[in-house]
């Protein structure tokens, strides 16, 4: 069986989610955090070394302020809550994205998991917050201008964006049935698989991980040369 180093997680639908069962937005994001939760340890059951999610993208600022802090909320629950257990178990938690607008006590306590867990090598779980794409490209370009660069080579590049430690992703996986990128890793996903899965965020566990490394067996990755076989 192949297994992909890298899975990125576009988690989309958790408003859909809570909107079927007539509860709050909320509770769809709080049910999406126990999604992500199954989705890591399956992934790191089948050897995967790296797992990125979009957690909070710069678009998402134009979401109601009672939604936007009730994500932060969450996303600083977990960080303060799960940092004993992802040090016992080897994950390292790293972010990408322009951290330093989020609320100070988020900061602190991302600031603390990504200390605490660096050494750490059983998974790289990569927490993508207040990303976009385009963003990480510009202020890639932006750090490079002001070093004084001319011109860049493709690896001085990769070395400025917020990716430059992580390996490209193999696999993109969106949920809830949507087929867009919404700028998510635009320059790491040059020869990304695209798998879109029409369940939705919350409802993704182990078995949906299983249906996406199925998926992933029956593609051809060529990068641009062509088949073996
Ligand atoms: C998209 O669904 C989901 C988000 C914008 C937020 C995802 C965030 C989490 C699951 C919490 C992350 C927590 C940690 C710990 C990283 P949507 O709200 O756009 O759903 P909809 O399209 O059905 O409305």
């Amino acid at each position: 069986m192949k297994i992909p180093n890298h899975i990125a997680f576009i988690m989309d639908g958790n408003g859909r989610w809570a909107k079927k069962r007539g509860l709050p937005r909320t509770v769809g994001h709080k049910k999406g955090v126990e999604a992500l939760e199954k989705v890591v340890n399956a992934c790191i059951d089948k050897g995967v070394k790296v797992v990125s999610v979009y957690a909070f993208s710069t678009e998402n600022w134009n979401r109601p302020k009672l939604e936007i802090d009730a994500l932060f909320g969450m996303i600083t629950e977990f960080t303060r809550t799960k940092l004993k257990d992802y040090t016992v178990r080897g994950i390292k938690v790293v972010f990408m994205g322009d951290t330093t607008k989020l609320p100070q006590e988020c900061q602190n306590s991302i600031k603390t998991i990504i200390e605490k867990t660096k050494n750490n090598n059983t998974l790289t779980f990569n927490i993508c917050l207040n990303y976009s794409g385009r963003q990480e490209i510009l202020y890639a370009v932006n750090n490079l201008l002001s070093s004084g660069k001319q011109s860049v080579t493709e690896q001085e590049l990769k070395q400025a964006m917020f990716s430059k430690d992580l390996p490209d992703p193999d696999i993109i996986v969106r949920s809830s049935g949507e087929m867009r990128l919404s700028n998510f890793m635009l320059y790491e996903c040059a020869y990304s698989e695209f798998i879109f899965v029409d369940d939705l965020w919350p409802d993704f566990d182990s078995k949906t991980v299983d249906k996406i490394l199925d998926i992933y067996q029956n593609r051809d990755r060529r990068f641009g040369a062509i088949s073996e076989d």
